[in-house]
């Protein structure tokens, strides 16, 4: 197969396969698009067999199975067995709130490799106020003690901001706790939903600044024991998070209803055309397909950063948030210090930090359910 490219590409290590978009809880910092695909739209099983087929052939090495839920979808464990037949490593990301134990041991059969669970809180007060779903913590609770039982290796997800950045060392009580072996501390991205609630999930720098000093102590005291990996909020920064590290370098995703796309918030860039695996094998999407190249390499770059040398570290940060932020994806991530529009973002998530606490829940039923 040949593929026109200028760009040197390498094969994905990584996709994230997004089973569906329903869900059980209501998060306010839900990153999934604001429009949802609905049940109708999802790729049925032979399908997504094939695309984990393609997806070993090309060179992808580890499948997220993700969402929404992906324990939604009753054929969860033919989806395992068939990353599990490609050679894939599998990761469940789950809410952990609808998995008894008959069915994890289904999954654990069918050969899953790894879980990775969602905390909205390290409280149940706050994983049932964040998630607005009473009873979920100690479902997340009883969850994470079948999955160490089972002896399957558990990953602690915490997204973070205003309403839950206090609790970072409970996060980690928990995660010790609980017997995980890694536990991801991420600050809630302004994507998709999460952007209607900005104002409600922005912390201060100085809350900030506090949980990166926790986040350490953390990692100092628990060397060996608990490997903690923490993304923090960039908007306070004053260098942009290497998003993706690299449009099309690195990771693709696919969406329930087989569109592809090269990040999970891509389809915010309206000019983009995304290719769907019922159209094309995902080899030819991931070399040839103008979304994967759009902003792929660094021929894109605005002059700032073609002359920066950190252009093949940065990549030029965040391609949705500067359309997001500046009208044009091409611009240099506003985060940066050397974006013009720089301290117009500092000031912008000072305010918001200050501002109404209420969230906006997501409520899957009236756009996914039945549909
Ligand atoms: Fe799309 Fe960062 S989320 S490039």
């Amino acid at each position: 197969m040949t593929h026109s490219q200028a760009y040197d590409v390498q094969p994905p290590m990584g996709m994230l396969a997004e089973l569906t978009h329903r869900c059980p809880l209501q998060c306010p910092y839900c990153s999934n698009p604001v429009a949802l695909e609905r049940r109708r739209q999802e790729l049925d099983t032979a399908t997504w067999q094939r695309v984990f087929a393609e997806a070993a052939e090309l060179g992808v090495l580890q499948v997220h199975l993700s969402g929404g839920e992906p324990a939604l979808r009753p054929d969860l464990p033919e989806l395992v067995k068939a990353c599990v037949d490609a050679g894939l490593y599998s990761n469940l990301i789950t809410a952990g709130v609808n998995i008894d134990r008959a069915r994890l041991e289904t999954l654990a059969d069918a050969g899953l490799d790894h879980v990775q669970l969602s905390f909205q809180g390290a409280t149940p007060e706050v994983t049932d106020h964040v998630a607005n779903m009473t009873g979920a913590h100690a479902r997340k609770r009883a969850f994470a003690a079948e999955v160490t039982d089972i002896g399957l290796p558990l990953t602690l997800n915490a997204v973070i901001h205003r309403a839950n950045l206090h609790q970072i060392d409970e996060f980690v009580d928990l995660a010790v706790e609980l017997g995980a072996r890694r536990l991801e501390i991420a600050h809630a991205q302004y994507y998709g939903w999460a952007l209607v609630n900005r104002a409600a999930l922005m912390p201060s720098r100085e809350q900030v600044m506090e949980a990166v000093e926790r986040v350490e102590a953390a990692r100092e005291r628990l060397q060996g024991r608990l490997v903690i990996d923490a993304v923090v909020p960039d908007y306070h920064a004053r260098l942009p998070k290497p998003c993706m590290n690299g449009w099309g370098r690195q990771s693709l995703n696919v969406t329930p209803s087989g569109k592809v796309l090269p990040c999970h918030a891509a389809e915010t860039i309206p000019h983009l055309e995304f290719w769907n695996v019922a159209d094309h094998g995902l080899g030819d999407i991931w070399y040839d397909s103008p979304a994967f190249n759009a902003y792929r390499g660094t021929d894109w770059m605005p002059e700032t950063c073609q002359s920066c040398e950190r252009k093949e570290i940065d990549w030029g940060g965040c391609r949705c948030q500067a359309l997001m932020l500046t009208g044009d994806a091409a611009q240099m991530d506003p985060v940066c210090e050397k974006s013009p529009y720089h301290d117009e973002v500092q000031t912008l998530a000072v305010l918001d930090a200050a501002g109404d606490p209420d969230f906006t829940y997501r409520r899957f039923a009236r756009t996914t359910e039945g549909a």
